[in-house]
Formats: C-alpha cells, structure tokens, sequence
C-alpha cells in the first residue's frame, strides 16, 4: 500500500476534496484492485475493527460493495435494514446511530433519502468525542461521494490503468446526460471531473437542469457548461455519463413522457458517433432500460464501462475504509 497522510475523518462531501487527496483515493485503490484481482482476495489491514452499514434508503450496488469491501479488509460488518429495525418503534435516527456506536462500531457508511442525515451524524460523533469515521453512501439530491470516487477511478483506469491519476482528465470532454437535479452523483461527479480539469457539459431538459448549477463550475480548474439539448454535450466527448430519471424524486410531472425523453436525451449507438470514435459510456445504476439509455448499448462491453464501474466500486471503496480506519496504523 502507499504510504500517504490522510487526515479526513469523515467522506460527506467532495466539494473540497484537494487533488493530493484524489491521488490518494485513486493510488490506493489501484493497489486494492490488484489485491482483488488474486486468488486469496483478502488483507488484514482492518482486523478487529467494525464497520455498521446503516441504509435508511434501498441499496443493491453501494450496501453490497461496501459490505465486501469491508470483508475483504478482514472488518466485521454488522447490516442495519430501516424497515425492520426499532425505527419502526419511533427510534430516532441519532439513537439509531448511537446504539451502533455503542457496540463499537469505528466507521459508520450511511445512505438516507434526506441531504444531510450523514453530516448530522458525523457531528453528533465528534460532539461525543467518538473517534468514529462516517461515510455518506448517498444523503437525499445533495452528494454520493464514493460513487463520485469510483467513477472517477474508473474512467483514470481507462486513460492508464497502470497508474490511475487524476492530471489523466485534463482536457478531456465529458457529457453528464439525464436527471441532474434530483441526482446526487451529478453533484459529486462535478466536484470531481471540474478538480481534475476536465470540460464538463450537463445536458438536460431545463426542468431537470436548473442554472444554479453553472455556480458549481466557478473558481474549479476545469470548466463547467450547461446545455438544453444534447448534442453540444456529446460533440466530441470522450466520456458520456448517463443519469436514471428519478421518478420517485418528481413531485411534479417535470417530462412530457419517458418516451419523448429518450428520444431527446436518450444515449443511443446513432448518437454516440458525435463524440470521439473511442468514446465510453458510463451509468451508476440502477438503470431504465431504454430510457436514458439504449438496451443494446448499455450491454455492449465495446462502449459501456457499468460493469467496471462496479467492479472498481469494491477496490475504492476498500480504500476508502483502509485510509479513514486501517490507513492511519501506517502513519
Ligand atoms: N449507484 C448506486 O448508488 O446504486 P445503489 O442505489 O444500488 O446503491
């Protein structure tokens, strides 16, 4: 493992993530990722320590990669499922913590429909003088910061997967497509893509792009672009991230219909041949086939990178975990 200095306790936010701490993320899950390409899948480093995953809100993909992630650190993990827990019996969400803390848990990965349930956690830790690390697995519309982390080691490993960095992304284009303003990893994706100087271009229908987010572009080294239609997007680009159109986020109804939607915004093969002919394409899933993007394109191992970003979301959320709890025995 590198030798590095982390000093962050808890993952909320990438919004001030430093580059230094990027390269951090991104080396130290190249070396995980080689861990996990042996036979004997698994390190000590975390041996004793605890890891609570506390979902208030549904998970397949980051409950279960952060649950092996865990494992594969030699961690015990205890799995809290909201529905059939006290919360239930009118538990409160801090006690609910609390309790796991009680256990001696040392990180706690939490998801929760409403933006700023980790942040609320995390400094009810530090007021009881905890010394527990909190990861935000995804709070409401506001961040999902290792999924921002996995898709940006991902898209690096593509550029030089020998050694995976984030200078790799200057200068290159890419397209965020889909529901940005109900999406959390929209948000941590910008973070991320605009430190690395990246030319980042949103596109959607103006009712799921509202122009407050030209601020998040401001002061970043790389540059921020918003579009109402898609095709100023994929020009060119040489990533095209797709979002889900969240319906279950819509209070109102904000798209004529799914089908209009996808043939406005819907990532196909005929509209990949605006960007670089070595173009990928990424989605964070869960996906509406057919939606946002096309069945066939989404299957196909030539232009879509959803199974690598998967995969990559076992070695970097390993070292996530390694750099807040088993990192800091190295220092
Ligand atoms: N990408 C993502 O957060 O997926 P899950 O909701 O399945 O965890």
């Amino acid at each position: 493992m590198p030798t590095t200095t982390w000093n962050r306790r808890h993952v909320l936010s990438l919004a001030d993530f430093s580059s230094q701490e990027y390269d951090t993320v991104l080396q130290t899950a190249g070396s995980f990722r080689e861990v996990l390409s042996r036979r004997l899948k698994k390190v000590p480093t975390l041996q004793g320590q605890l890891v609570a995953n506390l979902f208030f809100e549904p998970s397949t993909r980051t409950r279960s990669s952060f649950e092996l992630a865990a494992k594969r650190l030699s961690a015990d993990t205890l799995n809290f499922a909201a529905s059939s827990s006290s919360l239930t019996k009118g538990e409160t969400i801090l006690d609910t913590a609390k309790t796991y803390l009680a256990m001696g848990t040392d990180m706690m990965v939490i998801r929760h429909k409403q933006a700023g349930v980790p942040q609320a956690i995390a400094m009810e830790m530090d007021r009881l003088g905890a010394k527990v690390g909190v990861l935000n697995a995804g709070d409401g519309q506001h961040e999902h910061p290792s999924q921002g982390l996995l898709d940006l080691f991902t898209i690096c490993c593509i550029l030089d997967s020998n050694n995976p960095r984030l200078s790799l992304l200057e200068g290159k284009k890419i397209a965020i497509v889909g529901d940005i303003l109900h999406s959390r990893v929209a948000r941590s994706n910008i973070w991320s893509l605009t430190a690395s100087g990246a030319e980042v271009h949103l596109a959607a229908p103006p009712t799921l792009l509202p122009q407050l987010f030209a601020e998040c572009g401001e002061n970043r080294p790389g540059k921020l672009f918003l579009h109402y239609s898609v095709e100023p997007a994929l020009q060119d680009a040489d990533f095209v991230m797709t979002l889900r159109l969240q319906k279950e986020r819509m209070e109102q109804n904000l798209l004529p219909s799914l089908r209009e939607y996808h043939q406005l915004f819907g990532i196909t093969r005929e509209r990949l041949k605006m960007c670089k002919s070595n173009v990928k394409v990424l989605h964070p899933g869960p996906v509406n086939r057919g939606v946002e993007i096309s069945s066939d394109l989404m299957d196909d191992p030539e232009f879509s990178l959803i199974s690598q970003q998967v995969t990559s979301g076992v070695a970097v959320r390993m070292a996530l975990l390694y750099l807040m709890g088993g990192g800091k025995a190295e220092k």
